[in-house]
């Protein structure tokens, strides 16, 4: 049991400081395995889903520590190209293993990632861009099995849907692949920028990652570099809905608004006050927030699937309806249920989300479902009258390091429990 217990209705004020980017680090320490010497990652997060990529890089043979915000990596001796579906089951962004492996081996082999609980994850995409590049793919019980034994070679890949995991496989197959790869319709996420960046300082030739096409000369070989990972902005777009449901004003550092500012023109529409800084965010919200014009999920930089839950904890205590449609994920809605048992007042049909905002909401005892609906729970505790229990806190360990210190620290009454104690104490 990994609960946390939250004491809702407390103003919040101070600053608060964003860690380094889940999305960033999952795909640079990807990376490290097509260079090979020692590559240093700094402002990398202490995470579960991090410890679940440092777990695959050893088992395929890449020597890791990890120290404070520290991790280096050794992928001098790559050993394996198959990775056990233990392994690739506790992430899913484990299949970008793929491409890197593909790059460095000229082989690999893993289980598609599974239906999860946000939607199923499928890897067509990715497949159908490795084939254009040479590769071989088979499919066999459960497994998949791409092998390029001469190598890949560089092609012209359309993508039907701007893919991140897919953009990312594609950039790690192609930054040692004979000849060029253009991507098209190419993911254009900050973190694709980053992935892009590390793999320049590694010796790949890259250009135009940011836009729709992203072009890569292959090169023979990749040395290793040192790196610093790029602030995560849902955490930052996080930090700020948590000022947002509880009336107050807050500083949150290491916070860049560019990457966020579909989701900064979301929280003004609600009537919070932003003054930006270069690499800080200061908010300031109304005492009741005010419902937002329909909320629609969309590739960056449209508003982003991450923070649609986070959202929907704004919109169940605005003042007057908010429509949400998710367009990326299927079944994104989960934590809507859970926000219901509090107070919240919303509807579900399909891919849409009808929220009328209530004045109040009340402290239950309720579960986290994934991530994000999870980061939604703790933000509907921190607006509910009375104490909240989230059950299965480990979810929001995937993405959110030692959240309950972080907003303790800005007057959150907040603290997590391993064993589980009556929703009373809370606080
Ligand atoms: C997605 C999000 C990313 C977010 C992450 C974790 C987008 C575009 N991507 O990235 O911002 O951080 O989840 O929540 O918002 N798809 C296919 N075939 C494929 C690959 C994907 O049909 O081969 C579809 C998926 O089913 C989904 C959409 O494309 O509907 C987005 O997938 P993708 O960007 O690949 O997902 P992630 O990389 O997990």
């Amino acid at each position: 049991m990994n609960s946390l217990y939250i004491q809702g209705r407390n103003r919040l004020e101070g600053t608060i400081a964003v860690h380094g980017a889940k999305n960033s680090a999952l795909p640079v320490l990807v990376a490290s395995v097509i260079t090979d010497g020692e590559c240093v990652f700094h402002n990398c997060p202490d995470l579960s889903d991090v410890r679940a990529t440092l777990n695959i890089l050893s088992w395929l043979g890449c020597s890791n520590q990890k120290e404070n915000g520290t991790v280096v990596v050794d992928s001098s001796a790559v050993m394996k190209n198959e990775i056990p579906d233990l392994l690739m089951r506790e992430l899913r962004s484990s299949f970008i293993f793929m491409g890197a492996l593909l790059s460095r081996t000229g082989r690999a082999v893993m289980c598609a990632p599974g239906g999860c609980e946000i939607g199923v994850r499928p890897v067509d995409i990715h497949l159908l861009a490795f084939e254009k590049m040479g590769a071989c793919v088979i499919r066999e019980e459960g497994r998949i099995i791409c092998e390029a034994p001469k190598g890949l070679h560089g092609a012209e890949i359309n993508l039907s849907f701007p893919s991140v995991g897919a953009t990312e496989n594609i950039m790690l197959a192609a930054a040692t692949a004979k000849g060029t790869t253009y991507i098209k319709n190419a993911a254009r996420e900050p973190e694709i920028v980053d992935l892009a960046n590390f793999l320049k300082l590694c010796g790949a030739s890259v250009f135009g990652a940011g836009e729709s096409t992203i072009v890569i000369n292959g090169k023979d070989k990749l040395h290793g570099a040192e790196f610093t990972i790029m602030e995560d902005r849902i955490v930052a777009a996080s930090y700020l809905a948590a000022a947002a449901v509880t009336g107050s004003a807050i500083l949150v550092k290491n916070a860049v608004s560019e990457h966020i500012s579909s989701v900064i023109s979301v929280f003004e529409q609600a009537g919070c006050v932003f003054q930006c800084e270069k690499n800080a965010i200061r908010i300031k919200a109304p005492y009741r927030l005010n419902s937002m014009k329909t909320v629609r999920t969309m590739p960056y930089p449209g508003f982003p699937t991450d923070c649609q839950a986070i959202v929907m904890a704004m919109a169940i205590v605005a003042e007057g309806t908010t429509i949400i449609n998710e367009n990326i994920f299927e079944s994104r809605f989960r934590h809507a249920g859970e926000l219901n048992r509090m107070g919240a007042d919303i509807t579900v049909t399909g891919t849409s989300a009808i929220v009328n905002g209530k004045s109040r909401l009340f402290g239950a005892n309720v579960s986290a479902t994934d991530l994000r609906g999870g980061m939604a729970l703790v933000l509907a505790a921190l607006s509910a009258e009375g104490d909240t229990k989230i059950n299965s806190a480990q979810y929001i360990d995937r993405g959110y390091e030692k959240i309950e210190r972080d907003l303790a620290l800005i007057g959150a009454k907040i603290r997590r429990d391993k064993i589980g104690k009556p929703q009373s104490e809370a606080g």
